[in-house]
């Protein structure tokens, strides 16, 4: 049987903020105009008119950016227009630079899609056994990667078949910020599945900034393999930031999870605009996946329309096969949510440790979430947690009381 999914796709350029003077951004670690190579599409053969296939095109270029590389890398250059493609790969020390007007539509056509190996650290497909297929634009063991829109008052789409994630980034392991994706737009249909936006997965000093996603599935997620296949992989994600990122799904905005096995720690989101909801935050393990989820801060996050504004849980997710150790907890120790401010959610928070591993410096400050028909929804539901809340409306469970202590301590 073939199943076809019309899943829409478009990444295009974004609105453009002129960040002058204080703004935060990744630009201020990474210099963004530093490549010394310039290359476009065009001589590449590229044709921006919506209907010319241009996967030979990007390969074509990448594979030069590859093989003959320039100090300082190389920027690929894509002039206005609409360039429809299939799947490609994205090496190190580029930056994919798309105009204002440009827009990079994946292919309507889902039977050349790449199938490709599982990553070892999830041992099989994510949805099925067997291969996975590759994202969009896919990225594996790349360093020092940007991609960057322009400013465009036009937006369009294309489409591609379901069951796969836009983004991942796969095996980052070097320096500060290596991967920077920032004035992008992402763009999926709502009943599109696994349409994840961004999944930096065991991947370390990635930039996420100034974009607007909007998929049927989390928007971001930062992940680390699957129980027994990412306990052995073993190769954390860490250093993340997620910054001034708005957008819209079914299900979460922020994710942690749930493929936390190789771990993940030290991930900022802030600044964080969410309409239409499934969740807002959503930090997620499961028995089985071993792993740990430390020092994860988010703030400033408005969020509008959602079913639940901030769920913590230890019991999302399946197993890939039962092979995995049911004993192989999570740690999950060093959570701070502040600064959130939300309308018509249905429910306020939904925590749920892990039995016999407890989440523990679970810190919720300056917290309204004002439900739909009135200033108060339901109360929180909360097991086998510990922390410390402080402003927090509609007030949560007694586990998270005002005894500050760990990491919820530094609150002040
Ligand atoms: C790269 O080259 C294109 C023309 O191919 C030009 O329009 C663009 O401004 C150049 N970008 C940089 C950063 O030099
Ligand atoms: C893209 O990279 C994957 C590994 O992540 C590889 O299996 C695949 O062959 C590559 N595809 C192309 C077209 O280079
Ligand atoms: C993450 O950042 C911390 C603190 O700046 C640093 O010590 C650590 O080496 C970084 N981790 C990686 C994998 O780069
Ligand atoms: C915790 O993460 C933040 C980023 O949110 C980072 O600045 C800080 O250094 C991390 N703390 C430790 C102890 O690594």
């Amino acid at each position: 049987m073939r199943l076809r999914f019309f899943t829409l796709v478009c990444l295009c350029c974004c609105w453009f903020v002129s960040s002058e003077g204080e703004t935060v951004s990744c630009s201020k670690i990474v210099p963004l105009g530093f490549r010394s190579g310039n290359i476009s599409i065009t001589e590449f053969g590229g044709v921006g008119d919506g209907r010319t296939l241009n996967t030979k095109a990007f390969r074509e270029a990448i594979y030069r950016i590859q093989h003959l590389p320039r100090v300082g890398g190389t920027l690929l250059y894509v002039p206005p227009g609409v360039y429809l493609t299939e799947p490609f790969n994205l090496t190190s020390h580029m930056t994919l630079f798309l105009a204002a007007g440009a827009v990079i539509m994946a292919t309507q056509d889902s039977s050349n899609w790449p199938l490709i190996a599982p990553l070892p650290s999830y041992g099989r497909g994510r949805e099925l056994p067997g291969g996975r297929y590759m994202s969009f634009m896919h990225g594996n063991g790349v360093q020092d990667v940007v991609k960057m829109g322009q400013l465009m008052d036009k937006e369009m789409c294309g489409g591609i078949s379901g069951d796969r994630d836009l983004f991942s980034l796969p095996d980052q392991t070097l320096l500060n910020f290596n991967v920077v994706i920032r004035f992008v737009t992402i763009l999926a249909p709502r009943d599109s599945p696994n349409t994840d936006g961004i999944d930096p997965d065991s991947s370390s000093n990635v930039c996420i900034e100034d974009s607007y996603i909007s998929t049927g599935d989390d928007l971001v997620a930062v992940k680390s393999g699957w129980d027994e296949y990412g306990i052995a992989y073993g190769l954390p994600s860490s250093n993340i930031t997620i910054r001034r990122v708005s957008g819209s799904s079914p299900f979460a905005g922020i994710a942690v999870g749930s493929e936390t096995s190789g771990g993940v720690e030290n991930v900022l989101a802030e600044h964080i605009n969410l309409y239409k909801m499934g969740i807002g935050i959503h930090i997620k393990t499961n028995s089985g996946r071993g792993g740990f989820i430390k020092n994860i801060t988010v703030s400033h996050v408005y969020m509008e329309e959602a079913r639940k504004g901030i769920r913590i849980s230890g019991d999302v997710g399946g197993h890939p096969d039962d092979k995995f150790d049911p004993n192989a907890l999570p740690l999950v120790k060093g959570v701070t949510i502040k600064n959130v401010w939300g309308v018509k959610v249905l429910q306020a928070g939904l925590i749920q440790g892990v039995k016999n591993s407890p989440f523990t410096d679970i810190c919720l400050y300056d917290i309204n979430l004002r439900g739909v028909t009135g200033p108060r929804n339901p109360p929180w539901k909360c097991s086998d947690v510990s922390g410390f809340a402080h402003q927090v409306s509609p007030w949560p469970c007694s586990e998270l009381s005002s005894n500050q202590q760990g990491s919820c301590a530094n609150y002040s």
